[in-house]
């Protein structure tokens, strides 16, 4: 039993995903082929209810000088975005206002941010995705955010209207030095608004491939509107949001600054009807990945078996705990399309596959694809249907597996 990195309750496990590759360390195939491995597993703190690995691995680990995510690849995404800095934008103080982005990559919020001519401070360790901001004119610091980080950007540029992250916060499991942080640099009227994987999504679609290093908590609203009031502030808003599988947003403020909106109290109220993170709903995302372990292999070795070539599609992340976990390797996925540079000609994590351009996906086209970019379906289907128009199947396996 692992102790809560929120509350030092005591974490009770859930599910367990075996010994796994850090989700983002692509494998060079004229390495030494030596990878990092940890337990990979979740629990739920018994005390303040927040859904957390049980063994978190140190952040330099992961986010490293030549960690290879980067945000721009989604189209979709880089709409959301734009969406995203036009609603909170109007919220800033008219004199000046000042935008954080924790976790900005290569871009994120900020590109609109000063389109729109406002003043903005992307922070992100990872050094090759800063630099990729950088190269396009945005402001970054090189640095992991916390208490130091805030207090030093606080310093030198004044506090912040808007501190924004997305896809990040849930990356860190020390919380309180988040929170610490926001505390420093956070102007008395200030909004914190973070958005990450919604526990309520998670579950109800057994996207059990949202559990990776990366993601150290699965937000459900009761437990994060308790850890920020741990900390020292009031959850004042939530907005579910469609993007990567499901979403919540959540935005932060002072305590007493502003009263919440009705969507904190109507998603506290549901959460407690449907029992979201009480024992039996979370049983279910092991129960979910079992049922993915017994079918998904099973049916890529019956379409091998009858001479079929099958590829896949998104060398994602939460790939690496579907393939490690499913046992899924070469032989049964000969090759994984991405776009991403700094993937492509290396193999994916664990389960070696590797990894190809886009450009690879028709030279010919395979069979079938395995999406393991579900969450980027509409846009890649779109950009993709000339497969489809030649036979080929696209492979599914959340919410469960099925050819389509
Ligand atoms: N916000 C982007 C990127 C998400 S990937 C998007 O939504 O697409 C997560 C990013 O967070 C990575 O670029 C990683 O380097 C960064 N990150 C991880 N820990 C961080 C920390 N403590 N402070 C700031 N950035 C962090
Ligand atoms: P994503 O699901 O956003 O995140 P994670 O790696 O955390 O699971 O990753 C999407 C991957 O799919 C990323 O490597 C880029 C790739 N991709 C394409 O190859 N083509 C596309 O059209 C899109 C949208 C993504
Ligand atoms: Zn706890």
């Amino acid at each position: 039993m692992s102790g809560c990195r929120v509350c030092g309750g005591p974490v009770h496990e859930f599910a367990d995903f075996g010994r796994q590759p850090l989700s983002d360390a692509f494998v060079d195939p004229g390495g030494t082929g030596d990878e990092f491995l940890f337990r990979l597993a979740v629990g739920r703190c018994a005390r303040c209810r927040m859904v957390q690995l049980t063994e978190p691995v140190p952040r330099e680990r992961m986010f490293r000088y030549d960690y290879p995510y980067r945000s721009s690849q989604s189209a979709r995404m880089r709409r959301h975005f734009d969406r995203t800095a036009r609603t909170l934008l109007a919220g800033l103080p008219a004199r000046d206002p000042f935008v954080v982005e924790i976790g900005c990559n290569d871009g994120g919020l900020m590109p609109a941010v000063d389109a729109a001519g406002v003043r903005s401070l992307g922070v992100d360790p990872s050094v090759l995705a800063a630099k990729a901001a950088a190269d396009r004119g945005l402001r970054v610091r090189t640095e992991f955010f916390d208490a130091g980080t805030a207090a030093a950007v606080r310093a030198a540029e004044g506090p912040a209207d808007l501190i924004y992250s997305a896809n990040t916060i849930s990356h860190i499991d020390d919380l309180a030095s988040v929170f610490a942080g926001v505390d420093r640099l956070l102007a008395p009227a200030g909004r914190f608004v973070f958005e990450d994987p919604y526990l309520g999504d998670v579950l109800s679609q057994s996207a059990f491939d949202q559990v990776i290093d990366e993601h150290f908590y699965l937000f459900a609203v009761g437990p994060v509107r308790d850890a920020a009031r741990r900390f020292g502030f009031d959850l004042v808003d939530v907005e579910p949001l469609p993007v990567h599988g499901g979403e919540m947003r959540f935005t932060v403020a002072r305590p007493g600054r502003y009263r919440p909106t009705p969507a904190v109290g109507a998603a506290l109220a549901r959460e407690d009807a449907t029992g979201l993170t009480g024992a039996p709903a979370l049983r279910g995302l092991a129960a979910g990945a079992e049922r993915v372990r017994a079918e998904l292999p099973a049916l890529l070795r019956r379409l091998r078996a009858g001479g079929r070539v099958v590829a896949g599609y998104g060398a994602t992340a939460k790939s690496a705990t579907v393939t490690n976990y499913c046992g899924i390797g070469p032989e049964l996925v000969a090759f994984v399309c991405d776009s991403t540079p700094g993937k492509q000609g290396l193999l994916t994590p664990g389960s070696r596959i590797p990894v190809r351009p886009p450009e690879a996906f028709a030279d010919p086209y395979p069979d079938y694809a395995v999406l393991f970019a579900w969450n980027h379906a509409e846009e890649i289907m779109a950009k993709e249907r000339g497969f489809r128009a030649a036979g080929g199947r696209w492979i599914r396996y959340v919410p469960d597996v099925r050819v389509v």
